[in-house]
């Protein structure tokens, strides 16, 4: 999955000749998943039009700063537009805009966007290779630079005029490529190896029957996926679940049993920096595994039951540099239990589910939980997807990092 999946683009298109590369630009965004909005200059439209723009982007091309052919003509928001975006390309951008986006000119929507525009800014500049060595064009890549702008170099090749030199905006997928990479270098997990476990373990009584728990693995996927989007490595050990990942960042293990999981999880976790342990572990398991199916021959069975190994206390007392996080489900005296386990696990971090919270719990697509740190300090949270709850784990952690 790309970086951009899901992202909001907005994308400038100002007047170059590669203003109609514009178009591949969009499809290349569209394809790797993300949404596009298109503001154009009036400049761009000699060059492309924004039927085929707004086509390709599946949404309507602004170009000024109302619609000026309806009556009753609206305001295109600049403001609501820059929000919107998570990062803000303009592309090709031409000597003119950039020059006047170092300095602060507004006098078209694509102008009033840039300047409203809080998130990442990459810039595509296209224009002969004279103006691009000029030394007024030279001073404006710096002050864009010392904006945080981000530019993507020119290419070499033939340019409209008949020349040869730099100057050519850099090919649609180059461009495409270039954001990616950067993004995925500033990504606040990039180079952590983190390790999570999840679902629940299966304890075999016999061939055919086991004890087993209703953890959907839910949770501890979510956790997984958003870690991975945060540019983190997962190695995912995960118990007997019906969920599936496929991400390049994330390994998944896929394990029956208590011993299992406590086997991979020593395997994996000397080398990792954080280790997230959200599986449901069995605490008991038949003492005798039945080789051939049980019969019901007596009116009564008894099960012998033996504790399986605490893989959470086991890392615990391993621990070196890994910041250690493991979940406590309570149903009573919830908070003081769960901080007790901080001390006696040697844990950085626990989180709370309480059954007693509407809205948390087993196979369910939301959860309620508290962050209990090692001063004791808790941080209760509200009802809210999995997915979000894996954020608020994640944001926390990276904030005490
Ligand atoms: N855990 C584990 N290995 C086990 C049992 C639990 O690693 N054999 C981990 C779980 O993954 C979870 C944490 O321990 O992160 C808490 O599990 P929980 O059942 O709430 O607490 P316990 O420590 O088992 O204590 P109790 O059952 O007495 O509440």
């Amino acid at each position: 999955m790309s970086v951009l999946s899901g992202k909001n683009i907005l994308l400038g298109v100002t007047g170059g000749i590669a203003a109609y590369k514009a178009a591949f630009l969009v499809r290349e965004f569209v394809k790797k998943g993300a949404n596009v909005q298109v503001v154009m200059t009036e400049a761009a439209k000699e060059f492309v039009t924004p039927l085929t723009l707004s086509t390709l982007s599946k949404n309507e091309v602004y170009s000024s700063f109302t619609n000026e052919e309806d009556d009753n003509a609206q305001w295109n928001n600049h403001v609501a537009l820059a929000l919107w975006a998570d990062l803000f390309v303009v592309a090709p951008a031409t000597a003119n805009t950039l020059s006047k986006m170092a300095h602060g000119a507004c006098d078209n929507l694509l102008l009033a966007c840039y300047l409203s525009a809080k998130c990442p800014i990459y810039f595509a500049p296209a224009m002969d290779l004279d103006m691009y060595k000029h030394p007024s064009t030279v001073a404006t890549f710096k002050k864009l630079h010392s904006f945080g702008n981000i530019k993507i170099e020119a290419a070499y090749g033939e340019l409209a005029s008949g020349l040869l030199g730099k100057g050519r905006m850099a090919e649609p997928e180059a461009i495409a490529e270039f954001i990616e990479n950067d993004m995925l270098e500033k990504l606040p997990l990039k180079g952590r190896k983190i390790l999570i476990t999840a679902g629940p373990t299966y304890e075999a009584i016999d061939p055919v029957r086991f004890i087993g728990n209703h953890s959907s693995g839910k949770m501890g996927f979510s956790i997984a996926k958003v870690a991975a989007n945060l540019g983190a490595k997962v190695t995912l050990i995960t118990g007997p679940s019906s969920q599936n990942i496929a991400h390049s960042l994330i390994d998944v293990l896929r394990v029956t049993s208590a011993a299992e999981m406590y086997d991979s999880v020593h395997q994996f976790f000397n080398d990792c920096d954080i280790a997230i342990l959200s599986a449901a572990v069995a605490d008991y398991r038949p003492a005798n595994v039945s080789g051939q199916k049980i019969k019901k021959n007596e009116s009564e069975m008894i099960l012998k039951l033996e504790k399986t190994l605490d893989i959470l206390a086991s890392l615990g007392k391993i621990k070196e540099k890994q910041y250690l996080v493991g979940f406590a489900l309570e149903t009573e005296n919830e908070v003081e239990n769960a901080k007790s386990k901080i001390e006696k696990k040697n844990l950085d971090l626990i989180v709370l589910n309480s059954l007693n919270d509407k809205g948390a719990g087993f196979a369910l697509d939301t959860n309620k939980v508290t962050l209990i740190d090692t001063n004791n300090k808790a941080y209760p949270f509200s009802v809210k997807p999995k997915e979000d709850v894996a954020r608020d784990i994640l944001d926390h952690i990276l904030k005490t990092l």
